[in-house]
């Protein structure tokens, strides 16, 4: 029944099925029998094509390790459901070195800048400070692809800032967005998160000036959406609506910056009852969460067969770090009559099974994520590989800019003084024709280095450093929270082989005094490249506009005037 609802919304939206009544149970599943094949046979020996491709990029926030299918196995693996991501990783390649930042900000201003973190965006963003986000002078991935000739279009979580115009998606180079501009808003209504409100059961509703709403429309608050209906629904809506109108022969880049699986946890009913064996209910809302996001992916990429356009599409898949497996502190609010469950005690839910640590911590529980990349564009031969190699979330950047065959050295950075891109093109690597990663390190903080096959810790006090258990409740956090532990790597600093040991189980500082020293000089040359990031105190006309312009959402509040 769920199944079928979500299809008609979803239906009336495309116009597949241009009714206004409710179809009949046989028409929707008609439907579903029609559109049930991802990456079907006319798509497979799709012919090279001159035009550059569809881009298709899913940012998914906060998806631990264990918390897709394929990363699953044992008794408990159907615990999460995630069929339409499972299929497209065996018709794509999984990306099993990908990395990103602990936190969300930096990874999603590395996507859209090229640069890593500690080159000028390493901050979480708060929303009211004017130079929050990306710095106004870098050049984005789609200011270049629209060189190419490609139309933008962003649709979710920004959280790169907001300041200007021309820091919001549109501003970036979206000709058209559907954001909230902050780390999280409440999905049935669009109230900014304020974070988590440890045993708080009622939370009362946004009210200017201690609380604003955060929803966007291209240039003006979303008033007409906000409120109306679940969060995810609204933004496979917006999708539908942008694929179906665009005309294939122009190149598409369209970034799905979801909500899932970030706190608040909210979820429709129907999809919290497909988990009722789960306890406790921020898993259980977790896993409804990671099911609508597979549902909507199994919409979007099933519309864009429907349109021709998969087999020229590059879909790429990351989170934006691990899982939160902070703990769980209080109890969910149930006492809205058809919501369920909405968890806002603690950060937790994810599992990150087998490795160490989660979200806010350098263990690659925290910073190597589940990614993949899957669509027509994958040559068939590679279908159902993988790569171990590393890579990053700023390697986009340069494999759009390739793909699409335009430059993606930033000029314009470079003439205010900003450091230059970091990123690598992936698409040989990609596409088999390099047998190896352009990409051996990665700066990952002043404190920590990915190289070849090591990492090295330095930090005093690298926190969540427990593992997560294949099943509750040793999984999360109910009796142990994993943020409950931290290693202290001051001296002589922690070394660990995170390929053959990607636990992260055997500190080999002393073992291989030789690889240390490598590492921590390596270190020390590359650091000398930070670059600081300076987002400014919060400007109070920023709360003020938001509540006499944009009548209580938040929004730009400088340089209105272009
Ligand atoms: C992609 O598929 C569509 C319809 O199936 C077809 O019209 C188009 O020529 C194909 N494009 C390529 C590049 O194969
Ligand atoms: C961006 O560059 C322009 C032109 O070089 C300059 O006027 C402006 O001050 C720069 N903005 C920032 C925030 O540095
Ligand atoms: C998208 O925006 C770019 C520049 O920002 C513009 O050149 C292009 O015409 C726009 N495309 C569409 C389809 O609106
Ligand atoms: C909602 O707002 C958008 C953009 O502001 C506008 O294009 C659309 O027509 C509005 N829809 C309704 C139903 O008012
Ligand atoms: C929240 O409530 C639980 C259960 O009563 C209690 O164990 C916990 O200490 C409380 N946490 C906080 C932060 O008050
Ligand atoms: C990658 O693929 C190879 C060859 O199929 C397989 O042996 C290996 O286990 C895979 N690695 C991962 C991390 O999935
Ligand atoms: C991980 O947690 C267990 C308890 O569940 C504890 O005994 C162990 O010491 C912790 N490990 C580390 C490295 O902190
Ligand atoms: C919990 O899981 C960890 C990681 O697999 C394992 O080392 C530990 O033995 C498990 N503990 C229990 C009590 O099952
Ligand atoms: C970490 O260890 C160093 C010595 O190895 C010690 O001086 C320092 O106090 C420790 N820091 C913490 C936070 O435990």
């Amino acid at each position: 029944m769920m199944m079928m609802m979500r299809l008609l919304g979803v239906a009336l939206v495309v116009g597949v099925m241009a009714v206004a009544a409710l179809p009949a149970p046989a028409a929707a599943t008609a439907a579903a029998a029609a559109v049930r094949t991802i990456g079907g046979d006319d798509d497979a020996a799709a012919p090279p094509s001159n035009q550059p491709p569809h881009i298709l990029m899913v940012l998914v926030d906060d998806l631990g390790w264990a918390d897709v299918g394929y990363h699953r196995s044992g008794p408990h693996k159907s615990d999460i459901q995630t069929p339409t991501i499972d299929k497209l990783v065996s018709q794509g390649i999984a990306l099993e070195r990908h990395y990103v930042h602990k936190v969300c900000s930096p990874t999603r201003a590395s996507f859209q800048s090229g640069r890593l973190p500690v080159h000028g965006i390493d901050g979480q963003v708060v929303l009211c400070a004017p130079r929050a986000g990306i710095p106004e002078n870098m050049t984005t991935v789609a200011q270049h692809l629209n060189k190419a000739g490609y139309a933008s279009h962003f649709v979710g979580k920004w959280d790169v800032g907001m300041a200007t115009p021309s820091h919001t998606p549109h501003g970036r180079g979206y000709n058209t967005s559907l954001n909230y501009f902050g780390h999280a808003n409440w999905m049935w209504n669009q109230d900014e998160w304020q974070g988590s409100q440890n045993n708080v059961s009622h939370r009362p509703p946004c009210k200017a000036p201690d609380c604003f709403k955060d929803f966007w429309d291209t240039d003006r608050p979303a008033h007409n959406l906000s409120g109306t209906l679940y969060e995810e629904q609204l933004f496979v809506q917006r999708i539908t609506d942008i694929i179906e109108a665009h005309d294939p022969s122009q190149p598409l880049f369209l970034t799905y910056a979801s909500k899932v699986a970030h706190y608040p946890l909210q979820a429709p009913i129907e999809y919290q009852q497909q988990f009722a064996n789960i306890e406790p209910p921020s898993r259980r809302v977790y896993h409804a969460m990671v099911k609508y996001l597979d549902d909507n992916l199994y919409y979007i990429t099933t519309l864009m067969q429907k349109k021709g356009m998969w087999n020229n599409t590059l879909m790429v898949f990351s989170s934006d770090n691990g899982g939160p497996v902070m703990a769980f502190d209080g109890d969910c609010d149930a006492s809205h009559p058809s919501r369920g469950y909405m968890c806002y005690n603690g950060e937790a839910g994810a599992n990150n099974y087998p490795l160490r640590g989660g979200k806010y911590s350098f263990f690659e529980g925290g910073i190597r994520v589940n990614a993949f990349v899957s669509g027509g564009l994958i040559p068939a031969d590679q279908r159902g590989s993988n790569r171990t190699g590393i890579m990053h979330i700023a390697d986009w950047y340069a494999t759009f800019c390739a793909l699409a065959g335009v430059d993606p050295t930033d000029h314009r950075a470079a003439a205010a003084n900003l450091p230059p891109i970091d990123s690598h093109n992936m698409w040989p690597y990609l596409a088999g024709q390099a047998r190896f990663s352009p990409r051996d390190t990665v700066l990952v903080d002043r404190d920590v280095l990915v190289f070849g096959d090591y990492k090295l810790l330095l930090g005093a006090s690298n926190p969540m450093a427990n593992w997560s258990g294949p099943a509750y409740p040793n999984a999360t956090t109910a009796t142990s929270p994993i943020s409950r532990y931290t290693l202290n790597c001051s001296d002589p600093g922690c070394l660990f082989n995170v390929v053959e040991d990607p636990e992260e189980r055997h500190d080999l500082a002393e073992e291989k005094p030789d690889i240390l020293k490598l590492m921590k000089f390596t270190l020390t040359e590359l650091a000398k490249s930070i670059f600081p990031y300076n987002p400014g105190p919060v400007d109070p006309q920023c709360m003020k506009t938001a509540e006499t312009k944009y009548d209580g959402f938040y929004g730009p509040w400088l340089n209105l005037d272009g």
